[in-house]
């Protein structure tokens, strides 16, 4: 029997390419998404790139209960993958009710409603913000955890709190956490990647736009860090290889492989590179010159951080593979 992973928010950028790992790996994919910061598009290209035309989609807000738990009721689930949630840094800081709101709501309703109907296995989509500004680097998943600069940071902080108490408490259920760094680039057929609404508040999105003149000048927030060329550096973690670690994640879960009832893993590349790097990395990768110039410095921007991804290769036999300059070079045949 196939086991059914259900993902929410699998309409979106990350969420639309786990679908597509998933059902290459031979998991059946239930996709759930509001659509309120995504269309269509994504679905429709992971239908493509998989020629699976049946795939279930949903259009419904895990922040209603009734339809959460409906969700769970109707469906033989395994495992769900929890990505919908806000994201934009700025906005939880002008509108963080909303963010706690959302965030928090939903999540404690995939959790009730997971536990209740027989769902084991909890993965939530968490980031490296939680690490704040660290004091080593890499860091490992032992770093410790610094103040959220953001209400969106403080929810992936508090949604990992939320899922790492609810285990300790519900022995029926169990979860794993992993950490994003930056996840960049798009699938290798073009045919889902990041969709932006409105100005782009990431790098990479705001690099392709300006590549193909949507935008007229992309601003370098910040030269003068105490870094080798005095710009941030960041994990950049190529979108595809991302999307492996869930398979592998949802695997170790479904196999009953898992070590301890709450796992936490870092997802990235373990090696740096600075916004400029990455800036020159794009303009040979795809052999062109991009408008740039420097600007101050992001508030809440942390200067660098990459990830130790040692646990993640140990434990769920994940590593980063797609070079840098396919993943620039998927970046721009998306756009
Ligand atoms: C941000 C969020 C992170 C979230 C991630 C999602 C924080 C502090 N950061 O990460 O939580 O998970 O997005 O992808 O909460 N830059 C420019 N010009 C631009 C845009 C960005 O120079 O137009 C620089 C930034 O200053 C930064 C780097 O590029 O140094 C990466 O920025 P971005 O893509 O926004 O990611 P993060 O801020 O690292």
């Amino acid at each position: 029997m196939k086991k059914c992973v259900l993902v929410s928010g699998g309409a979106g950028f990350i969420g639309s390419h786990v679908t597509v790992e998933l059902i290459e790996s031979g998991y059946d994919v239930i996709v759930a998404d509001n659509l309120s910061n995504s269309d269509l598009t994504c679905f429709e290209g992971v239908k493509k790139i998989t020629g699976k035309e049946d795939i279930p989609f949903y259009k419904m807000d895990f922040c209603d209960e009734k339809a959460t738990d409906d969700l769970f009721a109707t469906n033989k689930i395994d495992a769900v993958i929890h990505f919908a949630g806000f994201k934009a840094v700025g906005e939880s800081v002008a509108e963080p009710l909303k963010y706690y709101r959302n965030n928090l709501e939903s999540f404690i309703n995939v959790i009730e409603s997971a536990r209740r109907h027989g769902c084991r296995n909890i993965l939530f989509s968490s980031s490296a913000t939680v690490y704040g500004e660290p004091e080593k680097l890499p860091v490992t998943e032992e770093s410790p955890r610094q103040s959220a600069t953001s209400p969106y940071g403080n929810t992936k902080q508090m949604c990992e709190d939320i899922l790492r108490d609810s285990v300790s408490a519900y022995s029926e259920i169990r979860g794993i956490a992993l950490r994003y760094f930056n996840p960049v680039g798009a699938h290798p057929s073009a045919l889902i990647g990041e969709l932006p609404r409105g100005v782009p508040n990431n790098l990479v999105p705001f690099i392709t736009q300006t590549a193909i003149g949507i935008r007229e000048c992309l601003s370098v927030f910040g030269n003068d860090y105490p870094t080798p060329d005095g710009s941030c550096q960041r994990d950049f973690i190529d979108i595809v290889d991302l999307a492996k670690a869930h398979v592998c994640a949802v695997r170790r879960m479904i196999e009953d492989k898992m070590k301890k009832e709450y796992e936490i893993f870092n997802i990235g590349t373990g090696t740096p590179l600075s916004v400029m790097e990455l800036i020159t990395g794009f303009e040979k990768a795809n052999n062109l010159k991009l408008n740039y110039k420097f600007a101050p410095r992001r508030p809440g921007d942390v200067v660098a951080i990459w990830a130790d991804p040692t646990l993640a290769e140990k434990e769920l036999g994940w590593k980063a593979e797609r070079p840098i300059e396919e993943t620039l070079a998927s970046a721009w045949a998306w756009e």
